[in-house]
């Protein structure tokens, strides 16, 4: 198939799809945009799907319909029951999944051609058949799918709690991933410019596609289970990569186009999130992160903490009816709890009261990016009252209270204030300076980075400890008793 023989209707069809592609993901830049961006993308793609249908001779539809309905059937059972803390995990899966398809099919075109070499198959190389070009792109989408496949399947096993979440670090790892990846490409390169007997080529195919099979498992196994959300993002880019390179070797531009998109949004999103984080790729790649109790104020649970005190909703409650300003911070706890429609609730009875409500969002609270946003829209909380870290960071030496529901590393003063912390430089919300901080959370246990918080030591602290929904829960239920 090539990309010269398209009809007009199937050349306008792609046409459009490319830019909806573009469109869409420029509106998932903003929250409210976001739903239209996705609805467009969706658009897009099946605008694609049915141009391909149209290009190509479709010899048997059963097999597509049967596609239809078993991917259909799985989307929309994904969607509709995974939790939002399972997100991550799913996303991992469709990483893979797409990864997957693209070194398939470029294995199928080389099988294709090896299947009509003719009379004489033994005298005839893949790169004669193909050209060099589509040969070259073949293996490169081979080798990037295949590393997409596995390392999206161990972090899939990490998230889930399969497989341990801590980083297994092999000796020598290093020098063993340098050979592999050597290897790869070297056999690769050989692959599609040198080899001149046919079965050598295979076998060289073969050997590209099990080495990098091998190398996405070490690759992702020595990062620790909490840094997956980067190497998620990380592995997205490589399956947009390895896609894009499938599109070269059908001569696609529009799977050239998406793939490019999906594999520059993910790089772009992987440098965010490491940005947020104050971390280096290098470091969550190499890092190890987790492998050892951090050091620099690490704490495993209320031993390590003096001059807690622990209030009772309501006691919590007291205070908040007399605030005019409130700022929520949600973290990872809310999206466990399930608790943005209580917070939303409480929200409101304050905002009755004439209190001025609004939430902090950290980038990377939660586990994935946007976790917060997403949850909050789930409750339809006004994206007016969204404020990003550096909106809402000048705020709080102005604001009455702070009500920091599950959050626990991005409310970490030692961020700014220990150079010894391992956080130390991460942006945080600096929530302290507000009058009054109240935080739920079930313990005192860490969040993700296992440290130490000092926040629930200050004297405007006041710890309210069980679970958010159901402390959320109590604040109503007392707001309203006063209401009435
Ligand atoms: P964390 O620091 O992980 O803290 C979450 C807190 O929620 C925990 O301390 C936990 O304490 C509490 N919690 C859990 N279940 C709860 C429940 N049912 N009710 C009440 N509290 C509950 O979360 P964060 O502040 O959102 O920070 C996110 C962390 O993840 C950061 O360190 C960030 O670097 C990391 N991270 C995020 C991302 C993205 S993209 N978001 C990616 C990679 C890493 P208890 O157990 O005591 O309740």
């Amino acid at each position: 198939m090539s990309a010269t023989a398209f009809s007009p209707l199937v050349a306008i069809l792609y046409l459009v799809s490319a830019i909806l592609f573009v469109v869409g993901l420029k509106g998932l830049t903003r929250v409210r945009t976001a739903r239209r961006g996705n609805f467009l993308s969706a658009l897009a793609m099946l605008l694609a799907i049915v141009a391909t249908l149209v290009h190509i001779e479709v010899l048997s539809w059963t097999w597509i319909l049967v596609g239809l309905v078993v991917g259909g059937v799985i989307g929309a059972f994904a969607a509709f029951r995974i939790p939002m803390t399972s997100m991550p995990e799913m996303v991992a899966l469709f990483n893979g999944c797409g990864g997957a398809a693209s070194a398939l099919v470029a294995l199928s075109i080389v099988w294709q051609s090896v299947l009509e070499r003719g009379e004489n198959p033994a005298a005839v190389t893949v790169t004669s058949l193909l050209g060099t070009s589509p040969a070259l792109t073949t293996v490169i989408s081979v080798l990037i799918g295949s590393v997409t496949l596995t390392g999206s399947i161990v972090a899939f096993l990490k998230l889930k709690g399969w497989i341990s979440g801590k980083p297994v670090l092999l000796p020598g790892r290093h020098v063993l991933n340098l050979l592999l990846l050597a290897g790869s490409v070297g056999g690769g390169v050989y692959f599609a410019l040198s080899a001149t007997d046919p079965t050598l080529q295979l076998q060289l195919l073969l050997g590209v596609t099990v080495a990098s099979l091998v190398l996405g498992v070490l690759l992702v196994i020595p990062i620790g289970g909490a840094d997956m959300p980067v190497v998620i993002s990380l592995l997205n880019s490589y399956s947009g990569l390895a896609a894009a390179a499938t599109g070269f070797v059908l001569q696609e531009n529009v799977l050239i186009i998406s793939g490019a998109l999906v594999g520059a949004s993910g790089l772009i999103l992987t440098q965010i999130m490491c940005k947020a984080m104050n971390r280096s790729l290098a470091n969550v790649l190499f890092g190890g992160f987790g492998a050892e109790d951090s050091g620099g104020g690490a704490a495993k649970d209320a031993r390590d903490y003096v001059n807690v005190t622990s209030y009772s909703p309501e006691e919590a409650v007291l205070v908040l009816e007399n605030c005019e300003s409130l700022v929520v911070v949600p973290g990872y706890g809310l999206a466990v709890a399930q608790a943005q429609h209580t917070v939303r609730e409480l929200a409101d009875l304050m905002a009755k009261r004439g209190c001025q409500v609004t939430y902090g969002i950290h980038p990377v609270a939660g586990r994935m990016p946007g976790h917060m946003n997403v949850l909050l829209a789930e409750a339809d909380v006004p994206y007016e009252q969204l404020l990003e870290m550096d909106t809402v960071n000048p705020e709080f030496r102005n604001t009455d209270a702070v009500l920091v529901v599950g959050a626990n590393d991005v409310v970490n003063p030692a961020a700014s204030k220990d150079p010894a912390s391992p956080i130390f430089g991460m942006p945080v919300l600096d929530v302290q300076e507000a009058s009054t901080v109240m935080v739920i959370k079930r313990s005192l246990s860490p969040g993700f980075a296992g440290i130490k918080n000092e926040l629930f030591e200050y004297d405007n602290t006041m710890m309210l400890f069980g679970d958010a929904k159901k402390i959320l829960q109590e604040l109503v239920k007392e707001f309203k008793e006063i209401a009435d």
